[in-house]
């Protein structure tokens, strides 16, 4: 095992995803590829679903947030599997109903929701709109009564949160972009605002403390918070929300320092606070709504590279090479996100190269880490990124025109294309 239960090596010395040589696998799809784990990546989807019934009881609904890893077969699975999907923009939404993705059971988001956005949702019959603000909660009651009907929402609060993450990825504070905060008075004035119009029917509140979370609290102060706001509210206005979403956030190990999470474990805890909440203030036990993504789909994948060369800077650093990088996976270009690397061809040989993994665009900056301990490479050898399932494949761009890789789901050792290759003319299909 490597860092995670799907990743081994073989006799061959190979590393293995899902029971797959990822050399032989590099050799048949080329690089980069972006390779996941079926098997791993449903275990995770029901892991969750089966928390969430057991704990909070059978209406929870765990809707992946699909921002962290979006293809049509992606949502098949989700479906399959009896989740719920969180989508941000009508791209999301299309893939999401192109997979048939059964449109009640998906939560609409996003800071600043165009009408056509709006209209969109409500014509597809998306089951919650989560209104992130006043003036989308004004457009979406009249696009509502444009099209003769009512949109259910769930209304977006801002708890009040520093979870102590990466500032890039940190939503629940008060001054963030995001959604209503309490202690300002906003979030009962627009919860007021939705309870008084006609083509709206507010379904509870919605909160997200940030992302990558180690630390269960911040996620049990957001639970007991928005419990008390939803009793405030049945206080002041007399009416009781139904649904609670608590958004994701749950982090996951990219390195061996990461602590690992029992997820299962930590969905109790929560669940154990909303409950007490719920008898302490006499409210019912609302609906829960979980939305993680990253921790549903981040340790299922892997990113292989083929090495291009090594730099030995004497008394500086050294460089690999490899041929993707940035496009393929900005993370540490944007937040300095740590990595596993390993080469794949030789994983069992000792990791005692301490170098920095370097793209191929003409850009400095341009790295998937630094001092990152890994075996010696030579060119043409196979270079292993781990958990690499969320954020890179949706978070991918074309820079220095670059193709994206192909997306390959592996089970039982059999690999299927879900995302193609991107070939020079895809590249161009959009050029007139
Ligand atoms: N719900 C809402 C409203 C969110 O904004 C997010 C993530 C999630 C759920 C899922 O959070 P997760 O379980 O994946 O932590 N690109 C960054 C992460 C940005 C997260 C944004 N919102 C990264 O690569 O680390």
């Amino acid at each position: 095992m490597i860092l995670y239960p799907h990743l081994d090596v073989n006799s061959e010395g190979h590393l293995t995803i899902g029971g797959a040589d990822t050399v032989a696998l590099a050799r048949e799809f080329g690089t980069p590829a972006y390779i996941m784990d079926e098997n791993a990546l449903r275990a995770q989807f029901r892991t969750y679903l089966t928390a969430a019934r057991t704990h909070f009881g059978e209406t929870a609904l765990p809707a992946f947030a699909s921002k962290a890893l979006c293809f049509t077969e992606i949502y098949r699975i989700a479906a399959e599997e009896g989740l719920g999907i969180d989508c941000v923009s009508g791209g999301e939404l299309y893939t999401a109903s192109r997979a048939n993705f059964p449109a009640e059971r998906i939560h609409f988001h996003g800071n600043n929701k165009t009408d056509a956005d709006l209209a969109m949702a409500l014509s597809m019959g998306v089951g919650t709109i989560v209104v992130d603000n006043t003036d989308e909660l004004m457009a979406l009651d009249r696009i509502a009564a444009e099209k003769g009907v009512v949109a259910r929402i769930l209304l977006r609060i801002t708890p009040g949160i520093d979870p102590h993450t990466h500032r890039a990825i940190q939503t629940g504070n008060v001054d963030s972009k995001f959604g209503n905060a309490i202690v300002t008075g906003a979030a009962m004035a627009i919860t007021r605002l939705a309870l008084s119009l006609s083509h709206v029917s507010l379904g509870g509140f919605h909160c997200h403390v940030g992302s990558q979370i180690f630390d269960l609290d911040p996620f049990c102060d957001a639970a007991d918070i928005m419990m008390r706001f939803i009793a405030d509210v049945r206080r002041e206005t007399g009416y009781t929300a139904t649904d609670l979403n608590l958004g994701g956030g749950l982090g996951v190990p990219y390195t061996s320092t990461d602590k690992a999470i029992d997820y299962a474990a930590a969905i109790a805890d929560i669940a154990a606070i909303v409950r007490k909440k719920a008898e302490a203030l006499s409210l019912p036990m609302p609906r829960v709504i979980l939305e993680p993504g990253r921790s549903l789909v981040a340790a299922a994948g892997i990113t292989l590279y083929t090495v291009g060369g090594v730099k030995e800077i004497p008394g500086f650093k050294n460089y690999i090479s490899i041929d993707g990088g940035m496009p393929d996976n900005p993370r540490y270009a944007l937040y300095q996100s740590e990595y596993t690397a390993l080469i794949a061809n030789r994983a069992a040989a000792p990791a005692d190269f301490i170098a920095t993994v370097a793209g191929r665009c003409c850009e400095s900056g341009d790295l998937i880490g630094e001092g990152m301990p890994i075996q010696r490479p030579v060119r043409g050898d196979i270079l292993a990124v781990l958990t690499t399932g969320a954020y890179n494949y949706s978070m991918a761009s074309n820079y220095n025109r670059l193709p994206r890789p192909p997306v390959i789901l592996v089970k039982d050792g059999v690999a299927r294309v879900a995302v193609r290759r991107e070939t020079f003319e895809d590249l161009v299909r959009l050029d007139v």
